[in-house]
């Protein structure tokens, strides 16, 4: 093959439906392969009419049920955001297929019940590492600092201790309202809008 061109997808073929079924696969994709581009989203947040982003890990695409979601600490400024306003929005972009997605939602924030218990299950130690930080994420220290004990950031702990990082550790889950679909093109850019509030998809001008 002596060019990649030939092997990516025509996306001008595609109905909306087929794009809204490739939105998915993505997504899906995403969350299960880590070095997929979509594995990690930018996520905005609002704060007293300031917009807040960062990166996340997407942990979980669902189609079924419209839903995306990634792990947190609850002691974080977003937590606190979203309880004040849970509108949310996701960006992806897949450099080499050149795919965007922006996709918008409501918030619901999961804290000790059966679906962070299941997470917590399968966190690594590594990962849960992050949720035992001494004082909150976002907290100023006086020097620079992982906010771990010495013992905890070489991973001397035991599964029973790290079980303390529970108590910190959310689940951000984001039921999706719409998504804006972009595809860039050098004969031309193609979008799609697929809005689930009122269940239309609908052709756009890029
Ligand atoms: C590649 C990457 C992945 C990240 N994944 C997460 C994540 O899954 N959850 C999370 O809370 N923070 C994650 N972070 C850190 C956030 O981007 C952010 O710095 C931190 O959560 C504080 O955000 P906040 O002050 O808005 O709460 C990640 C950062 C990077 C660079």
């Amino acid at each position: 093959m002596k060019n990649n061109e030939l092997i990516r997808e025509n996306y001008t073929e595609y109905s909306l439906n087929e794009l809204e079924q490739d939105c998915w696969n993505r997504l899906v994709t995403g969350a299960s392969k880590s070095r997929n581009p979509f594995h990690t989203p930018s996520v905005a947040t609002i704060s007293k009419g300031e917009v807040s982003m960062r990166t996340v890990v997407l942990r979980k695409a669902l189609p079924l049920e419209r839903e995306l979601r990634f792990h947190t600490d609850i002691r974080s400024t977003k937590w606190d955001e979203l309880i004040m306003n849970p509108s949310i929005s996701a960006l992806f972009y897949d450099a080499e297929d050149r795919i965007q997605l922006r996709i918008k939602g409501k918030a619901t924030l999961n804290h000790k019940n059966e679906m962070t218990a299941k997470a917590w299950e399968t966190t690594s130690l590594s990962s849960r590492k992050c949720y035992l930080t001494l004082h909150s994420p976002s907290s100023f220290a006086d020097a620079s600092t992982s906010g771990l004990s010495e013992d905890i950031e070489q991973e001397n702990f035991t599964l029973a201790e790290s079980k303390a990082g529970y108590t910190n550790f959310g689940i951000v889950s984001i039921q999706i309202q719409s998504i804006d679909w972009l595809w860039l093109n050098h004969a031309g850019h193609r979008r799609a809008f697929f809005d689930y509030s009122d269940g239309s998809f609908k052709w756009m001008i890029p």
